[in-house]
């Protein structure tokens, strides 16, 4: 009796445990997919950069690479700063709200903080601002040239939690190749 009670314990240990291990390697292989996403954007961005020079052109074609690339995301594009406020840019996915105040929804927010906002659950974020009922998560970057904002770039998904650290990372190094190639433009 005691023997078998003894191997049961010892088998329900050793499943928790191929269970756990499962789970690191099934979230590290993701990581590295989601890696591997990124390092493929950094090169189609430059390929679609290279030799134009058109701000929005250069700015949409970003936003499509970005809609069509990423899962899960139903909404990619630009608010760039005016005055004060956040002026809708090239995007892709459904017609969005044109004006943004600084300080107002995830993008003022971010704007004003001169940082990048992930949001897991845009219904707990005080002020969201709803352009697609269909969004209920996203990530706001903002775009630099050098310490003068330019705008930010944003992308909102369907699935909550969708967006975390890799996203910035790789949506920030994204936006530095961008503004990278047009700064000097004089803009
Ligand atoms: N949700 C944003 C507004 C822009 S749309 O998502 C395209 C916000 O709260 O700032």
């Amino acid at each position: 009796m005691t023997a078998v009670l003894t191997k049961r314990k010892s088998t329900t240990k050793r499943t928790a445990t191929t269970k756990k291990k499962r789970a690191k390697k099934s979230a590290s292989s993701k990581a590295n997919e989601k890696a591997k996403v990124y390092a493929s954007l950094v090169v189609q961005l430059m390929s679609l950069l290279k030799g134009e020079h058109d701000f929005i052109a250069n700015a949409a074609n970003f936003s499509a690479l970005l809609f069509n690339s990423l899962p899960n995301v139903n909404w990619a594009g630009f608010y760039f700063l005016h005055g004060d406020e956040l002026v809708l840019g090239p995007f892709q996915g459904n017609p969005a709200c044109v004006r943004i105040p600084m300080g107002k929804g995830v993008c003022g927010v971010a704007a004003q903080q001169l940082e990048t906002i992930i949001v897991p659950n845009v219904h707990e974020f005080p002020g969201h601002i709803a352009c697609d009922v269909a969004s209920n998560a996203e990530i706001v970057v903002p775009l630099f040239d050098g310490e003068r904002l330019l705008g930010v770039l944003d992308l909102d998904s369907p699935t909550i939690g969708r967006f975390d650290d890799q996203d910035a990372e790789g949506l920030n190094e994204l936006v530095t190749v961008f503004v990278g190639h047009e700064q000097g433009l004089g803009r």
